[in-house]
């Protein structure tokens, strides 16, 4: 069983991008704690980032046939992109959508969202422990597939 954790824009400045909202943590740290978890469990678990769209979108679709689960912070994209939303209806995976902020009390701009209907469900406003129930949730799918 393998897990594949897609970032996306921006997300490789968490730290230092407005810790205020994001807080403090690195994606290395968050990525740390998920793949202890994914040992602990005997699932493979890989980490990609990209501030590129259509990098995303390439990730997504080579994840089919490779991958028994998604996880995914599509950040900004999340908002604006029909291809990732395609990408992900495409292969057909449980996906879990994280968002490290709760974007329904933020800007009317991020109160679309593209992912979320096309996801298996979407953790929201936890901070970076959103990833850590993410991977509780992805846990739980992947033994409901095995049993
Ligand atoms: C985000 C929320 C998005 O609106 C924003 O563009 C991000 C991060 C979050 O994790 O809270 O970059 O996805």
């Amino acid at each position: 069983m393998k897990i594949v954790v897609i970032q996306g824009p921006n997300l490789n400045m968490l730290g230092i991008r407005e810790q205020n909202i994001y807080g403090p943590m690195k994606l290395e740290q968050i990525h740390a704690q998920m793949k202890d978890v994914a040992t602990q469990n005997g699932v493979e678990i890989e980490f990609f980032q990209s501030n590129l769209e259509g990098e995303i979108v390439d990730k997504i679709q080579e994840c089919y046939g490779e991958a028994q689960g998604l996880i995914i912070n599509a950040a900004a994209y999340t908002h604006t992109s029909i291809a990732i939303r395609d990408a992900i209806s495409a292969v057909s995976l449980p996906t879990i959508e994280v968002h490290i902020s709760n974007i329904h009390r933020r800007e009317e701009f991020r109160q679309k969202n593209m992912i979320a209907p096309v996801c298996t469900s979407s953790v929201v406003g936890f901070g970076p422990f959103g990833y850590h129930l993410a991977m509780m949730g992805m846990l739980q799918i992947m033994n409901e597939i095995k049993a």
